[in-house]
Formats: structure tokens, sequence, C-alpha cells
């Protein structure tokens, strides 16, 4: 019985909130290495995914920009995202993408986490933060209500253990499990064309493992994966639920958002991804 190979697989976190409340900043201090620095413009190009190790525990995260991504798997019923962490900066408050963030994640029905980031700024008023986002219907667990918030600052680093912790708690609830002995199933992340390797896929597994050789699909796109690369860079043999991988070895580019689903051959593959093409 598949129920019987059920396990505790990581949370998914999404990270959103209004331009430069400081997301990036956020993951970046949160896994301490340098992705705002090294970005163009410190404007978010791409989806990133990562994973977090603390207290024994995996956390995955999405840093979205915009929030079109996020958008196109809702609309095409991809249930991506466990906890979204809405980032609200403390000299800033609410704003209209931090209203945005909220309706994607009510959408979306995942449990919200309000970072209020920039705490460490001339004129931070976390307290007015929680006002605004109370009267949007957030009200603090401090207050009564049922919204966790933590108070943190990506420049000082300070409370992002905290941050981890509280993303750990609200996950325990959630009590995220998955079969990793299935057959292999997640979603697009992001997708692109490269010069040099061909497409390349970043897949969020959410079922299954995944293995070098298997045969699989994503909407019309069929493949078979040549070669997986974790969020570190490294190439990896397997990848199980909760992890991001690049995937090679696509014949196409299928978009974020689509189905990626382990099939039993090549034919199987292709057999699909025709079916879908001509609907
Ligand atoms: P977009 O992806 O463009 O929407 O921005 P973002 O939300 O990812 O913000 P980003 O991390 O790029 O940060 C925006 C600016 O705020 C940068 O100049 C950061 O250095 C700064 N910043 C972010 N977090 C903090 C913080 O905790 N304290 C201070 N003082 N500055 C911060
Ligand atoms: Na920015
Ligand atoms: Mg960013």
């Amino acid at each position: 019985d598949a129920d019987e190979d059920l396990v505790e697989r990581p949370p998914v976190v999404t990270i959103m909130g209004h331009v430069d409340h400081g997301k990036t900043s956020l993951l970046d201090a949160v896994r301490s290495t340098e992705v705002a620095a090294g970005e163009a413009g410190g404007i978010t190009q791409h989806i990133g995914a990562y994973q977090v190790h603390h207290n024994g525990k995996t956390i995955t995260f999405l840093d979205t920009p915009g929030h079109q991504a996020f958008t196109a798997m809702r609309a095409r019923g991809a249930r991506v995202t466990d906890i979204a962490v809405i980032v609200v900066a403390a000299d800033d408050g609410a704003r209209p993408q931090t209203d945005e963030a909220i309706d994607h994640a009510h959408a979306a029905d995942v449990p919200i986490v309000v970072a209020v980031n920039k705490i460490d700024k001339e004129g931070a008023d976390p307290t007015r933060v929680r006002t605004e986002l109370t009267q949007r219907g957030l009200q603090p667990s401090e207050w009564g209500g049922e919204t966790e918030y933590v108070d943190v600052s990506a420049k000082t680093h300070q409370n992002l253990e905290e941050l981890l912790d509280t993303l750990l708690v609200v996950a325990e609830l959630e009590e995220l499990e998955a079969n990793p002995n299935a057959e292999a199933s997640g979603v697009v992340i992001e997708s692109k064309l490269d010069p040099g390797r061909g497409p390349v896929v970043t897949v969020l597994i959410q079922r299954g493992t995944m293995r070098i050789g298997d045969a699989l699909v994503a909407g019309a796109e069929p493949g078979r994966v040549r070669a997986m690369i974790d969020y570190r860079g490294e190439r990896v043999q397997q990848a199980v639920p909760g992890d991001p991988v690049e995937v090679l070895g696509f014949d196409g580019v299928p978009d974020a958002g689509e189905v990626v689903r382990v099939v039993a051959n090549d034919r199987e593959a292709r057999r699909l991804a025709q079916e879908r093409e001509t609907r």
C-alpha cells in the first residue's frame, strides 16, 4: 500500500512582498551567500530555489520575482508552496505588492508568516506594520490573532534563527508528507534554453524519487534525465520530495507551472507529450 510509504518532507516556502522590501537579501542572509550583490541592478531576474538546514530539518525556499510565476503556477493548478513568507520593510510598511502577496497566499490557501524586515533602520516601526496588516486580516498571534510575525534584519542577521524556528513550527502543523517510492512527479519552477546545455528546467520534486536515465514528460515536452544539478550547483544522481533540481535532458522548454512526471519509457513520454500537444 503506497500510503504506508509516506514520510515527512521539507516545507516549500515562498518569499513574497513589495519591491525592495528585502526578499532576496533575507533569503540570502538565511543561507549566508551573496545572491543580491551579484544580481544586475539588484533586481531579481529569475526564481531561485534553495534549501536551508536548521535544527536537523530542511526548508526549501523559493524567491519569486514579481508574482508572475506564482500566478502562472496557480493558474495551472499546481500547488507548489506550503507556507508564504510576506516580507514587509519596517521603515516603509504595507505597500501595493504587499496586498498582492497577501491575496496570492489566501488564494493558494497557505499559511502566512510575516517577516518584518529592516528593523535595523532608523524609522523602523514594526508595530505600525502589525497595525497595517491587522487591518488586512493578519492579526499577530501576540495580539490574539493567528499570524506569526518575526522582526528581522537581513543586514544585521537579527532573528533569522527565530524566523526559521517559526517556519518549522508552522510546517509541523501542516503535516507535510510524501512517498519517495512512488513514480516521481513535480512542478517546473523555471525553464530556459541554454545555448550550450539545451533546455534547462528547474523542477521541484513533490513525490517519488527522480533518477538519472528516467523517462519523463512536462506538458508537451518529453525527455530523459541526462543530468541533475542541485541548488549548490552539484551534480546529483537522484532527487526526492522537496528537492529543487535543474534537470537536463528535455527535448524542449516546458513552461513554469507545468507538471513533470516520470513515466515507464521514452515511448510513453513521447505519447503523452504528443497527446498534450494535439489537445
Ligand atoms: P526585488 O526583488 O527587486 O523586489 O527586491 P527585494 O525585495 O528582493 O529586495 P532586495 O533584497 O533587493 O533589497 C532591497 C534593498 O534593501 C537593498 O539595497 C538591500 O541592501 C536593502 N535591504 C534589504 N534588507 C535590509 C535590511 O534588513 N536592512 C537594511 N538596512 N537594508 C536592507
Ligand atoms: Na531589489
Ligand atoms: Mg529580489
